[in-house]
């Protein structure tokens, strides 16, 4: 009897290892101007989804500054350029942060993923498929405006999002963001984060401004996925090289992070999303180049005007 029970419980873990792992959600972290706090969010948001038992992986993807490592006071030994030159393999890259996110340092020296060539394309797309590790979310750390390297990032996640503050021009510049990721590369979704705000009246009022032009100028929906307090803590704990939600949970900052992480908890996969990182590689080295800016052309006044 307990052998057919314990054959059964056998057959039952077989199953169960057999089941592919469930889908990887991507997600971009992007913004028109610099210094607005992507390399913040994009922390924060990993180690508070870490911080809820999920398997999360953090890339750097401002292929000319690397932000991450500095930021959390790592010390990297290789990096993508060592994966794509067979140098070592993705796992080899791995930093363990807090809560044991996992960091793949920045690729310093390729502008872009455009410059790659065929056979590091293939490198990449293995050096991905060949990652063991279960992973529940890939967080990217992209680069500000509209270089290649950030619209091909976004091009290749399930949700983007875009991180804009109270300042006009940040405004301006994530509208001209989101018109180019729109017109010229047809995503139609987008998540505005609030970053540095007094209150939550505030976070609201700066989404208002930018959902206002850009539902009138574009085919797009724009969410609101909330606001981060401007919190002398949070900039505490970048001097100490720390994240925010480790190192202060109880601050103002560290909660409103720990909800956005469970608003990202609760966006849903969309349809045809596979169980491992390949889509995403394949669109990351599929993705065009894109176009020159055109569609950039006098997207401040219009901006502008009705900001102010
Ligand atoms: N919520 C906040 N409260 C207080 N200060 C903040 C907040 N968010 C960001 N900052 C400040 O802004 C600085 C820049 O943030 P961060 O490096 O994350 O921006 P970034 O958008 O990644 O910049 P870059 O475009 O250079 O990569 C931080 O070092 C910190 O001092
Ligand atoms: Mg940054």
């Amino acid at each position: 009897m307990a052998k057919a029970a314990n054959a059964v419980l056998d057959q039952a873990d077989g199953l169960r290892r057999m089941k592919p792992p469930s889908p990887v959600r991507v997600i971009a972290v992007t913004s028109g101007k610099g210094g607005v706090g992507k390399t913040n969010v994009s922390v924060n948001l990993a180690v508070a989804m870490a911080g809820n038992g999920k398997q999360v992986m953090l890339l750097d993807g401002d292929l000319g500054l690397a932000n991450i490592d500095v930021m959390l006071g790592l010390q990297p030994s290789f990096n993508l350029a060592h994966v794509l030159e067979g140098k070592c393999r993705l796992e080899d890259t791995l930093m363990i942060g807090p809560n044991g996110v996992m960091i793949v340092p920045a690729s310093s020296g390729k502008r872009h993923m455009a410059e790659l060539s065929q056979a590091e394309h293939a490198g990449l797309v293995r050096a991905f498929s060949e990652l063991s590790r279960p992973l529940d979310v890939l967080i990217i750390d992209t680069a500000a405006g509209i270089a290649d390297s950030v619209i091909t990032f976004s091009q290749a996640s399930q949700e983007i999002i875009v991180v804009v503050t109270g300042d006009p021009t940040s405004l301006t510049d994530a509208y001209a963001l989101i018109k180019v990721l729109n017109r010229d590369h047809g995503i139609n979704r987008v998540q505005v984060l609030a970053n540095m705000v007094r209150d939550a009246s505030e976070a609201q009022s700066v989404y208002e401004s930018l959902r206002r032009v850009a539902e009138r100028f574009l085919d797009i929906t724009l969410s609101f996925v909330g606001g981060i307090p401007h919190d002398e803590w949070l900039k505490r704990a970048v001097r100490r090289q720390r994240s925010v939600v480790e190192a202060y949970p109880n601050c103002a900052a560290s909660e409103a992070f720990r909800q956005l992480a469970r608003k990202a908890d609760g966006w849903g996969m969309p349809v045809g999303a596979r169980g491992n990182l390949e889509f995403f590689v394949e669109r990351l080295v599929n993705a065009p180049v894109s176009p020159l800016p055109a569609a950039l052309l006098n997207t401040g006044p219009v901006l502008a005007r009705a900001v102010l």
